[in-house]
Order: structure tokens, then sequence, then C-alpha cells
């Protein structure tokens, strides 16, 4: 069979509902996806590799179609490695268009084999990112709805606002 594999390459720190709104349309349109949470040694991420993999791999359990794993180096390599020749990403305002845009060429340039792809987010995530959720976050405020429960709970956890 001609299965349609895809690479879903993120940070997801942490994951949100546009990140599960992409995964979950991805779906309709490639057979089977490989989340792939980037291990950058540049950053400092919130939640540890660790944690990022059992928050993803708690959600998608019993999705025999969703792969997580995690990749360094160049995502390009990594598609080859596993076969894939095609990485999805989300499209939200018009400011992710020109970082998308450079990483699409550049991607392009380093293997023309790989095929960029983009998704439009649904409406309702088009303001939220890994980044504002976080901040909010930090101050306290409201983030229920924004992210799945286990991710607005272990961020409760991180910044002391947690019952338990
Ligand atoms: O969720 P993010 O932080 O926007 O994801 C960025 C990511 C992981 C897709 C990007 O940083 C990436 O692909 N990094 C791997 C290194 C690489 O291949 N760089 C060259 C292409 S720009």
């Amino acid at each position: 069979m001609n299965e349609k594999l895809a690479i879903y390459p993120g940070t997801f720190d942490p994951l949100t509902n546009g990140h599960i709104s992409i995964i979950k349309r991805a779906l309709k349109v490639f057979d089977r996806l490989v989340v792939a949470i980037l291990i950058n040694p540049n950053k400092t991420p919130l939640f540890t590799l660790e944690e990022r993999i059992f928050i993803l791999k708690d959600i998608f359990r019993g999705e025999p179609n969703i792969e997580i794993d995690s990749f360094n180096g160049l995502l390009v390599d990594y598609a080859v490695k596993k076969n894939a020749s095609i990485v999805v990403r989300g499209l939200r305002a018009l400011s992710d268009f020109e970082y998308e845009f450079q990483m699409a060429l550049m991607n392009r340039k380093l293997n023309r084999d790989i095929q960029s792809v983009f998704l439009m987010t649904d409406y309702k995530w088009f303001y939220i990112s890994s980044t504002i959720i976080k901040d909010a976050a930090r101050c306290g405020g409201d983030i229920k709805g924004l992210v799945p429960p286990i991710v607005n709970e272990k961020l409760k956890q991180k910044f002391g606002f947690s019952k338990d």
C-alpha cells in the first residue's frame, strides 16, 4: 500500500489545542503522522523532553496512526530517516508566514525531496501559542479550554497554582 506518512515537527512546550487541531486535521489528509519533538540543546524548555513525550503519548494513546517521537539535528534528515517526504506545519496569523516560508525554503534547499504542507489553524486557536499560554499560566491566568486538561494541570503545578 502506498501509505502517505507525514511528520509534524515542533517544540510542543507545551502542546496546545491548536496543535491538537492540526494533528487531527493532518490525519484527514495523510494516513499516518509522526509528531516529532525537537531536542534543542540551545533552549531551556519549561517542560522536559520526557514530560512533553508523556503528555503527547497520554493524549494520543489508542491512536494507531499517530507516532510520538523526538529528534535532533536537521528536520529533513530526520524525515529521510523516518521514510517520510512530507512535513506538516500549522499557520496562524500572517506573522507566522515569514518564519514558516523561510523554514520551508531552507528545508527545500537542504533536501528537494521533502515537501512542506501547511494547514490553516482553526479560528478558535488563531491567537494561541505555547509561549502566550505559558505567559498567561505563569501569572495565574485561566487557560482552560485552550490546552488539554493534562497540560492545564501540569502548568498549574509548574507555576505553583495547583491545589494538590
Ligand atoms: O514549534 P516550533 O518551535 O515552531 O518548531 C520549530 C521546528 C522544530 C520545526 C524547527 O526549529 C526545526 O525544524 N528545527 C530542526 C533544525 C532544522 O532542520 N533547521 C533547518 C531548517 S530551518
